[in-house]
């Protein structure tokens, strides 16, 4: 799969280093997972690559060992230079992606790698997992090679605000979120209602729990596509308020007064549910929508008896508008931590590229001026030849009018010698 992305990438253009990380020993596959239950870590080869702050992008790829494999997690433990960089997860399970992702261990595969990188402060853009064992999920199927484009066009997006970044993993986190809590609490309906109906205790019908395992498996299905196909993801809390609220009525409506006035209670719990996603719209329109179904449970007739709409709606509404407020408010906090947070990335990445062009500068000032000094050097040394020219010109001829000077004294005095004798 590493293998496949770096053809990819080199075929758009990037280039691309690879890194492989091996284990000092290798063992079976039941050897592998008996290591992975008991003692949880192994010892690798150290690393070409430990630090990876030089690539813009860096890509990390583990097998599902329904976590993260003990090769990778020790890597991770060590790798350094994360800080703010774009990271894409790529993985291999051995089930049908879609399913694995959703329902069985992948999400803790993303969870422990998404955990390790949140640490190391970097940024996990895009994620992508195929199967190593299944032909038609696998890396040369079509859906394989969709993925990967997709992988790939997500990877080379420009960065985008740190705000968009954070609300769109916390809206994909919920999602998932969502999903495993509607199919846990399927399956979990479905033992309780087979046991209880085991003891001839079941107060809902087969029928009755039919309609509310349609509802569990429609909403699954719904949040599953929304997820996805990855448009619009907050429709995805949305869906989830409304089969929450309809799940409840209708669990209401059928097991009838055998559990209370109490059940009024279930809406407040999904307010409260519903708070903890950071957003108070969806809290909202849990709210208006858990009023509808107290209207259906209000003309249910034998709920009549044992409503009483005037406390029920006031109290609804109280907690309804309480949780949305309190949510607004650490919504509006959370937004602004993150443009706290960008405003001091970006002034970070502002003085990192005056630095760096200020030393550019200064260093091609001292290399101008390497070059003056030697060309000054150069000037000097010309004139200083000039200069030893000339002085040994003039000094020559000075010498010369010496030696003339008495030479003439000497002729002089022979002359005046010669006239003596003469006379
Ligand atoms: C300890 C261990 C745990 C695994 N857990 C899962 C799992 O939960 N779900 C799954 O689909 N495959 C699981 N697998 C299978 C691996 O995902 C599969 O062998 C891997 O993707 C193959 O990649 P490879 O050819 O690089 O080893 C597990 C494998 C090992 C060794």
């Amino acid at each position: 799969m590493a293998e496949v992305l770096k053809k990819e990438f080199e075929a758009r253009g990037h280039s691309v280093d690879v890194e492989k990380v091996k284990p000092v020993k290798e063992h079976s596959f039941f050897a592998w997972w008996h290591i992975r239950m008991v003692k949880g870590d192994c010892e690798i080869y150290p690393p070409k690559i430990w630090d990876v702050s030089k690539y813009d992008v860096i890509c990390i790829g583990s097998p599902n060992w329904t976590r993260l494999s003990l090769p990778m997690a020790r890597y991770l433990q060590k790798i350094e230079g994360l800080k703010y960089k774009k990271i894409g997860f790529f993985a291999t399970t051995a089930a049908p992606p879609a399913f694995e992702w959703y329902i069985l261990s992948a999400y803790l595969l993303d969870l422990t790698f998404t955990r390790i990188i949140e640490q190391k402060r970097g940024r996990i853009v895009e994620s992508i997992l195929l199967s190593s064992i299944l032909k038609n999920w696998g890396v040369d199927s079509k859906y394989g090679k969709r993925a990967i484009k997709n992988f790939c066009d997500k990877i080379e997006t420009p960065i985008f605000p740190l705000k968009d970044y954070f609300l769109n993993r916390r809206e994909i986190e919920s999602n998932r979120l969502l999903v495993i809590a509607f199919s846990t609490l399927l399956v979990l309906s479905l033992i309780l209602h087979i046991v209880l109906s085991v003891f001839n205790k079941g107060f809902l019908s087969w029928a009755q729990y039919f309609y509310l395992a349609a509802i569990f498996v429609f909403s699954i299905l719904l949040l599953t596509a929304v997820h996805q196909r990855k448009i619009g993801i907050l429709l995805g809390k949305y869906i989830g308020g409304f089969s929450a609220v309809l799940l409840w009525t209708l669990a209401m409506v059928f097991a009838q007064p055998s559990l209370g006035r109490v059940m009024i209670l279930g809406y407040i719990l999904i307010f409260i549910l519903f708070g903890f996603f950071h957003n108070p719209k969806v809290v909202i329109f849990s709210g208006l929508f858990s009023f509808l179904g107290y209207g259906i449970l209000f003309y249910t007739y034998s709920l009549k008896e044992i409503l009483n709409p005037g406390l029920d709606l006031v109290l609804i509404g109280i907690t309804c508008g309480a949780v949305a407020s309190i949510t607004g408010s650490l919504q509006k906090y959370h937004f602004s931590l993150l443009d706290s947070q960008e405003e001091i990335e970006t002034a970070k990445v502002v003085l990192e590229i005056k630095v760096e062009a200020r030393t550019k500068e200064l260093k091609e000032l001292a290399a101008s001026l390497d070059e003056q000094v030697k060309v000054r050097t150069k000037e000097l040394q010309e004139k200083i030849n000039e200069l030893e020219k000339f002085s040994k010109l003039a000094v020559g001829r000075e010498l010369k009018m010496i030696e003339l000077k008495e030479e003439i004294k000497r002729l002089e005095e022979e002359l005046e010698k010669l006239r003596k004798h003469e006379s």
